[in-house]
Formats: C-alpha cells, structure tokens, sequence
C-alpha cells in the first residue's frame, strides 16, 4: 500500500510532495476560512472543509492575478470558504485599488435556471441539503475584515447587469449548474484581461457533466482549452 501524502479534494496522491505543505500563509488562511465553518457543514457535507488543494489552486490564481490589471470576482460564494481563503492569502485589504466582487443569491440555486437533468439531479439535491438558510448575514461578518469585498446579492447574470467591474484579473465560477455559469463567463469574457484566469469550481465533478460540455464549447469558440485538475476543478487561461 502506497504512502499517501494528500487525501482530500476527492484524490490521494503518492510519492508526490503536496506543494502548499510549507506555505504558512496558506495554511493560515485556510484555516481561518474553514475552521469558523465546521459546525454549520460539519453535519452536512464534511467532506466540503477538505478541500485544500482546491484553495491552493483560487490562491495560486489570485496571486497571477495581482501582476495585471482587474478585479477579483466569485459567482457562487455560499459562505465564502474558497473567496474568503483566497482574500486572506492575498491579504486583500492592502490592496485598495481591487475589489473582491461576492455574486450569489445567498439563498440556493434558482429552479428555473435548472435543465431537467439538473432539476433532477445535483441542483435538487443542493437546495434541499446543503442551501436551506439565507446565508448573507453569515457572509457578511466573514468578510468584514476586508472593506473592499463587496457582496451582490441576487440572481446571477441578472445581478452582472446590475454591477460589475470594468476590467478583471481572477473569475472563479461556482453556482453548481450550467445556465448561471455559462452566462456569468460571457459577461465577463470580453472584461478578462490578458492573463486573466477562470477557474470552474464544478468542472470535472461526476454529475455535473452538462456544465462540462458547455465550457468545453464556450473555451473552443474563444480559441482556448479547459485545464481540468484533479480536484475537479478546470482552468482557462486567457491569452
Ligand atoms: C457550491 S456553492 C459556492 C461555494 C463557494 N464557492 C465556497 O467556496 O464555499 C454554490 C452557490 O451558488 C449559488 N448560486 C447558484 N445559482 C446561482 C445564481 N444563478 N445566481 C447567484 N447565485 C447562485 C448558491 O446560492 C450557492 O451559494
């Protein structure tokens, strides 16, 4: 039996170093994110709180992000355990000049924005297990600590409409279903800069092929190509 030296994000690895091990930073910065959240999922979907290599990952981007011009925007923040992980490593709040931009209804995943297959599926499923609370006051005290996150509660892409920045340098797209999240990369596309990065939260879990599929065709009409890691997560680099 193999050493494993990581088992969490739904993988194990061995005879591989798990590169954030000595990263202090991060380690301080998930943990102050996740820690705070373990009676309110613990009960729920454990398996949600280990997921550091998915942290890594937005931290990585995010630190990218910071040599070139833009905002930082989540669409699907929930209780902030990836945004509010990642503000903390980039130590946002000495970043003035960026805003961290929160989209979420704080309520669940609209039903109407559900393909049958969704409806039946994952998206049911959330709502009934994991989002059955208006989440926004618990949102709000979790990043308080950073005057220029700024969350915009309401129904994804209706809320873009309402408010978003003009130019961004990190996406991170996590709404669980395909309607939301196709239409939020479209909005923001065209506002990505060079080397702006979008991650998909979803991309190659089980059950959430239809989102899959559809990035695939979103990456190959804009000239790109998904990354897919083995978190699941994937990753579009605009060049
Ligand atoms: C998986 S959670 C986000 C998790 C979060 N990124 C984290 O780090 O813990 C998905 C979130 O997407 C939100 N959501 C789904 N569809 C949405 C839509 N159309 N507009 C706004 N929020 C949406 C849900 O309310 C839920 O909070």
């Amino acid at each position: 039996m193999p050493k494993f030296t990581h088992v969490a994000d739904r993988f194990a690895i061995w005879g591989l170093n798990v590169p954030y091990a000595r990263d202090e930073a991060f380690k301080a910065a998930f943990r102050a994110s996740a820690v705070p959240l373990i009676p309110l999922i613990q009960h729920k979907t454990p398996e949600v709180l280990r997921i550091e290599w998915k942290a890594y990952v937005c931290c990585w981007a995010a630190r990218q992000a910071l040599l070139i011009e833009g905002d930082f925007v989540e669409c699907g923040v929930n209780y902030g355990l990836l945004s509010r992980t990642t503000a903390a490593y980039i130590d946002l709040a000495s970043h003035p000049d960026r805003t961290l931009w929160l989209y979420d209804t704080f309520q669940g995943i609209p039903t109407e924005q559900m393909s049958a297959r969704e409806a039946k599926g994952l998206g049911t499923w959330h709502n009934r297990n994991n989002y059955t609370e208006d989440v926004l006051p618990i949102a709000r005290h979790r990043f308080a600590p950073f005057p220029n996150a700024r969350l915009v509660p309401g129904m994804v892409p209706d809320t873009l409409h309402e408010a978003a920045p003009a130019r961004v340098a990190w996406l991170h797209i996590d709404m669980n279903i395909t309607l939301p999240e196709i239409a939020a990369a479209e909005f923001f596309w065209d506002r990505l800069s060079p080397g702006g990065v979008i991650i998909l939260d979803d991309y190659a879990y089980a059950g959430h092929e239809e989102q899959m599929l559809a990035f695939q065709d979103f990456a190959a009409a804009r000239g790109a190509l998904v990354l897919p890691l083995p978190t699941g997560q994937g990753l579009i680099v605009k060049a």
